[in-house]
């Protein structure tokens, strides 16, 4: 009899439906203060928060096993959280695996409807991030490479082009140099950013850093992470929840930088401000705190146990750029044909207005895919001279660059159809010449002739 309301209570629970937490946060206690995760120095009993957040996550869960716009932070952060044995409660795999469903079918309608409502950056790295979160490739979504996209669309926003870095890095994709550059300088001239877009570049950072031909960057994490470290405020925090959490994530394990922050303070100020119902303000936010919380956070991707050997998949990385059956079967010899739009624009208001589709073996040089344009149509012809670095071209359809007017062909790698109506800004510019641009499956060039 005595029993009874417990049992009923911890069913509930597992249910995600109980609204006693005082009753919850005890019967789980004895089995938390056996934990081995814990070092020593760490406040003890940070756990009630964690499984009353959890808890609280797991009610928010709607009938469409998702968390409306939450769904990709929900369901990162339950996927990584489950890697602590501590964590509970817990959903079952079922369930996680109806949520894992819900999330593909978001990316799904996200990628149908990105013609009416543009995919931004750090949406796309979401969904790419509980991809990886949850072992599926992003690379391979059913045929769409949303790392791919995201690269394409170098973002403005530094605090952006970081989060998609780390998705893409966390998704074992190739990052370009000039994205490491660029991440490099956010980190070296720190003082002058915000601290999420500092604890997100260092998160970034530090997940190429694992891959070992960049691993000669990781001495360059030090200041930043120090400089970072010291921005913590008197009340424990780092401004507010978020970046707290965010930061914490940044500074995880990092010995560099241990002296110069108080962890338990951290945890205090994030504790303190949980709501009585164990949530964090929203979903969103409770999913940024868990992952501060535990041992798995954002910078924990990359590393994860998805089954393959880590040899296995460091080869997948070599040959990055090779189509899925290339890397299922291993064959080689076998070259995918891919498709790609070619258009022209004449005029800074573009007057004129033509678009080819070309289909070529993946990674033919873009050069080459104008010389058969050419042939195709007589209105993509072109003009190039030839320089050590390779092809310049000057004219196209008839119109030669004119320096004295500023007036310039510019070529643009992009990830959609270009549209007069919306044209694309200058970030999109191809960040190379035509004969090291090669193609993929989804690439959308543009050469517009227009004043600079
Ligand atoms: C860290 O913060 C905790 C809680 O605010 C405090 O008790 C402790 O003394 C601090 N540690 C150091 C080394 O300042
Ligand atoms: C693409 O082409 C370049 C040079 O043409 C070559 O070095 C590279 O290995 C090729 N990559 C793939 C994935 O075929
Ligand atoms: C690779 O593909 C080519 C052409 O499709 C085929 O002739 C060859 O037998 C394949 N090799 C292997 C090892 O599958
Ligand atoms: C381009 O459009 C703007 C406004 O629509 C107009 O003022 C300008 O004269 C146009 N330029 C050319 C070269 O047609
Ligand atoms: C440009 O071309 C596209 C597709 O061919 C067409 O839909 C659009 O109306 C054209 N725009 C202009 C301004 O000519
Ligand atoms: C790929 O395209 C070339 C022409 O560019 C064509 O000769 C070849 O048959 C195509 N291969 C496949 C597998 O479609």
């Amino acid at each position: 009899m005595v029993y009874l309301p417990l049992i009923v209570a911890i069913s509930l629970v597992a249910f995600g439906y109980s609204q006693d937490i005082e009753l919850q946060t005890s019967s789980y206690s004895p089995r938390l203060t056996t934990g081995s995760f814990r070092s020593t120095s760490e406040t003890p009993d940070p756990d009630s928060t964690i499984q009353r957040a959890l808890a609280w996550l797991i009610t928010q869960r709607d009938v469409a096993w998702g968390w409306r716009n939450d769904t990709p932070k929900a369901v990162t952060a339950l996927q990584l959280v489950s890697h602590d044995d501590f964590a509970a409660p817990l959903p079952t795999p079922v369930e996680m695996q109806l949520s894992s469903k819900e999330l593909e079918i978001e990316i799904v309608i996200l990628l149908w409807r990105h013609h009416e409502v543009p995919i931004t950056p750090p949406k796309l790295a979401q969904y790419a991030l509980a991809l990886s979160a949850l072992c599926h490739d992003p690379r391979q979504f059913h045929g769409h490479d949303l790392i791919g996209a995201l690269q394409h669309h170098e973002a403005v926003h530094d605090l952006d082009f970081a989060y998609a870095t780390l998705a893409a890095c966390s998704s074992r994709a190739h990052v370009r140099k000039k994205q490491i550059r660029r991440l490099l300088d956010i980190a070296n001239t720190a003082k002058d950013h915000n601290i999420d877009t500092v604890a997100m570049t260092i998160l970034a950072l530090r997940c190429i850093v694992k891959d070992h031909r960049h691993r000669n960057l990781q001495h360059s994490l030090r200041r930043p992470s120090i400089s970072l470290a010291r921005q913590q405020q008197p009340d424990g925090g780092f401004g507010n929840l978020y970046n707290t959490a965010l930061t914490m994530q940044a500074l995880h394990d990092m010995t560099e930088a241990t002296s110069h922050w108080n962890k338990t303070a951290a945890k205090s100020y994030i504790e303190s401000r949980q709501d009585p119902d164990g949530a964090f303000t929203d979903p969103g936010l409770t999913a940024d705190v868990l992952l501060a919380l535990t041992n798995h956070g954002l910078g924990s991707i990359r590393n994860l146990d998805c089954g393959k050997s880590d040899g296995e998949i460091e080869n997948h990385v070599e040959i990055d750029g090779l189509t899925k059956s290339l890397s299922v079967h291993g064959n080689d010899s076998e070259i995918r044909n891919v498709t790609i739009t070619y258009t022209l624009w004449v005029g800074s208001n573009i007057t004129e207005n033509c678009t080819l589709a070309i289909t070529a073996p993946r990674n033919t040089s873009f050069y080459s895919v104008m010389q058969m344009a050419m042939e195709l149509d007589p209105h993509f012809t072109f003009e190039a001279s030839e320089w050590p670095n390779g092809h310049y071209v000057h004219t196209l359809a008839g119109y030669k660059e004119e320096p004295m007017g500023y007036n310039y062909w510019l070529l643009y790698r992009l990830p959609e159809v270009p549209d007069p109506s919306a044209p694309p800004a200058n970030q999109l510019v191809a960040p190379v010449g035509v004969d090291d641009l090669l193609i993929d499956e989804g690439d959308h060039y543009l050469f517009w002739y227009k004043k600079l």
